[in-house]
């Protein structure tokens, strides 16, 4: 039986790619998504990847979301933490809705994911979790106090629950991104992002394909000695 991977924000971006990515390795993918049903309903009849709506910054709707996949699939044995959403302004003009909502589904959704299936991975002696940061949570960003904060404790909380797994057979590490061409990079402004792309040392932006290489590695059953590092995977822009 291929083990079960549960990707939040799996139907788009790099979630697309890391969903793919699995399911072409042999794994039972269950791609979570938020709101865009028809680029969900395009993605599973794509790939034959199945997807499940529901919001990760609300804990009652992942608990409903892991016991539907773990009746439709089985128990989530490996969990990829990727949903992520910019509402970038700089704090004098930022209310605080902007400041909630990032928090709530950048970093709340990863105590929300994990809670919910930390309990059959202690059970079943055997767990992965990858949480998506950000260069953006080791370095912080202009107009970003909001999303800078919320990857920079999803480094801290990879860290912290590391420990905890690491004698469960639960290995958790993260991956921080740099600039990958993905919607939400598109989405700023063109000659901020000039000035970004100058500052990359490959010289590129990267692609989502560089993400989901290194969620692969970190997954794999023998990569059980790794556990509690970031990766970073920015093409040299900020070396940590
Ligand atoms: N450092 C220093 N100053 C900066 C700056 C920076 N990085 N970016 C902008 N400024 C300055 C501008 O030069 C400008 O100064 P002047 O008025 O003196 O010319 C001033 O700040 C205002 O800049 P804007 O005109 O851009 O201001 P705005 O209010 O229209 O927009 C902003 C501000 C929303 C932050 C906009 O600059 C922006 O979107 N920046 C990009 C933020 C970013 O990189 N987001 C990443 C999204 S992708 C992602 O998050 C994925 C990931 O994990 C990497």
């Amino acid at each position: 039986m291929s083990r079960v991977a549960l990707v939040t924000g799996g139907t788009r971006g790099i979630g697309e790619a890391i969903s793919i990515a699995l399911k072409d390795a042999g794994y039972t993918v269950a791609a979570n998504y938020g709101g865009n049903e028809e680029r969900a309903r395009e993605f599973s009849e794509r790939t034959g990847i199945a997807s499940y709506k529901f919001d990760v910054g609300d804990f009652e709707a992942c608990q409903a979301g892991v016991e539907k996949i773990k009746t439709e699939l089985g128990p989530v044995e490996i969990l990829v933490n990727n949903a992520g959403i910019t509402r970038d302004t700089t704090m004098h003009k930022m209310d605080p809705s902007k400041w909630d909502a990032v928090i709530q589904t950048n970093l709340s959704s990863c105590f929300n994911m994990c809670r919910c299936v930390i309990d059959d991975m202690r059970e079943n002696g055997f767990g992965r979790i990858v949480n998506i940061g950000s260069i953006n949570g080791q370095a912080g960003q202009y107009g970003q106090v909001n999303y800078a904060a919320a990857k920079s404790g999803i480094h801290g909380f990879t860290k912290a629950l590391a420990q905890e797994g690491a004698a469960k057979g639960i290995t958790v590490n993260a991956i921080a991104p740099g600039y990958v061409n993905t919607e939400m990079v598109q989405a700023v402004p063109e000659a901020v992002l000039e000035k970004i792309i100058a500052r990359i040392p490959v010289g590129r932006l990267g692609e989502a394909k560089d993400i989901s290489r290194a969620v692969l590695f970190l997954i794999k059953d023998n990569a059980d000695f790794i556990t509690g590092s970031t990766l970073s995977i920015n093409g040299g822009q900020h070396m940590y």
